[in-house]
């Protein structure tokens, strides 16, 4: 038996910070988009048969160990909530990312939920999944579903009210697009795990952020939503991302994320909006220095003109390998007059044109990962 999911998600609204490590339980509540599986996503296989032996996965065709705690966890309350009795036996799990790796995309949020969602799938595990999904990766809850999505943080002890609910499906403001700028970096990443536990140890900033700035931020930020307020919820979305890159400044030691192109993606964004004369573009950065841009269609082409020239394909590359959509390209080359900024040649590898996505689905059997009669990855 198999069965699979997908899914990715950007913080408009960060999570930084646990109030309890092992349960993943956060310090504030927080608010993503998910973003569509077809362009950035992750595709997971499960199947169960009992003669096979232990617990197996492969990632991006590599085997794994799948004996850590956050996997673990996972299994644990899949269990629990089917009824199977031992799941130490007989699971094997494939699963891809749909996108370069090279790139520093690969997202424990959407690999963790199309996890849960497929072991869900398959031990046929009703009603709310990212309860589980939350205990693999806490961002990982929020891909759960689709379209907008707020992480409510909850008070209970034991976790059990701290779970992804929807803000607004994903049908909601069609005309929303996002642009991610593949940022070129060759420093090694901290960790979010890690950088978080340090913040919440050290930054002062962090608490305040958590107690007096998020819970109004959330309200405010789903009332944008509601009302599909482009400037509203674009400048929501800077200040948060700013606040908490912020936070990781007030990290002792700092902790560094973002890196010149990513502050020049900034500044670019800010002039933008000025000359536009209000808020058309929205930048966020997680932790790492990639930039997701938001903004609507009626911008769209404008934006993506200016920001392909501004941080343009170095000398030996074309714009065909920038910018891969082919529709967004030809409409950028329909406006003419690009002229590529040449200091800026190579400092964003490629921009990937994606949309607001839906949560985990089922896939057809042919597109399986898992070869059901080895339980090898196909
Ligand atoms: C900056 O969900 O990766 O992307 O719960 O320790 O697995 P763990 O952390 P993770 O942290 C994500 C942090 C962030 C902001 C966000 O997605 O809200």
């Amino acid at each position: 038996m198999a069965r699979e999911g997908r899914g990715s998600n950007i913080a408009v609204i960060k999570y930084w910070g646990k109030r309890d490590k092992k349960k993943i339980l956060p310090i504030n509540s927080s608010l993503s988009v998910t973003l569509s599986p077809f362009d950035m996503g992750t595709c997971t296989s499960a199947a169960y048969n009992p003669s096979w032996k232990g617990v197996k996965l492969w990632l991006n065709g590599k085997e794994e160990d799948a004996n850590t705690e956050r996997i673990q966890n996972c299994l644990r309350e899949i269990q629990a909530r089917s009824g199977e009795s031992d799941m130490k036996e007989g699971i094997r799990i494939v699963s891809t990312n749909n996108f370069p790796t090279a790139a520093g995309l690969a997202s424990s949020a959407s690999g963790y939920a199309c996890l849960v969602a497929a072991l869900g799938g398959l031990f046929k595990v009703e009603g709310d999944l990212s309860v589980i999904a939350r205990q693999g990766s806490g961002s990982a809850c929020r891909s759960m579903y689709g379209g907008f999505v707020k992480w409510e943080m909850g008070k209970e002890e034991d976790g059990s009210d701290s779970i992804a609910v929807q803000v607004a499906p994903e049908t909601h403001w069609p005309s929303l697009h996002a642009l991610i700028l593949v940022v070129s970096d060759e420093k090694k990443k901290v960790s979010s795990t890690g950088g978080m536990e340090e913040s919440v140890r050290t930054s002062k900033l962090l608490a305040h952020r958590a107690q007096a700035v998020v819970p109004d931020r959330m309200v405010r930020m789903e009332q944008a939503i509601k009302d599909k307020d482009f400037a509203a919820f674009g400048k929501l979305t800077m200040e948060d991302s700013n606040q908490f890159h912020a936070t990781c400044l007030d990290t002792w030691p700092p902790i560094f994320y973002l890196n010149d192109t990513s502050r020049a993606i900034i500044q670019f964004v800010h002039a933008f909006n000025e000359e536009m004369g209000q808020i058309c573009a929205a930048y966020t950065f997680d932790a790492g220095p990639n930039a997701v841009l938001f903004v609507e269609e009626a911008n769209l082409v404008k934006l993506a003109h200016r920001v392909s020239a501004a941080f343009p394909p170095s000398k030996d590359k074309t714009l065909e390998d920038h910018l891969a959509d082919d529709e967004l390209r030809n409409k950028v080359q329909e406006v003419g007059g690009w002229e590529a900024d040449q200091d800026m040649g190579g400092r964003v590898k490629y921009i990937i044109h994606t949309k607001v996505g839906c949560g985990p689905s089922a896939l057809t059997e042919d597109e399986s990962l898992i070869d059901l009669s080895s339980g090898l990855p196909k």
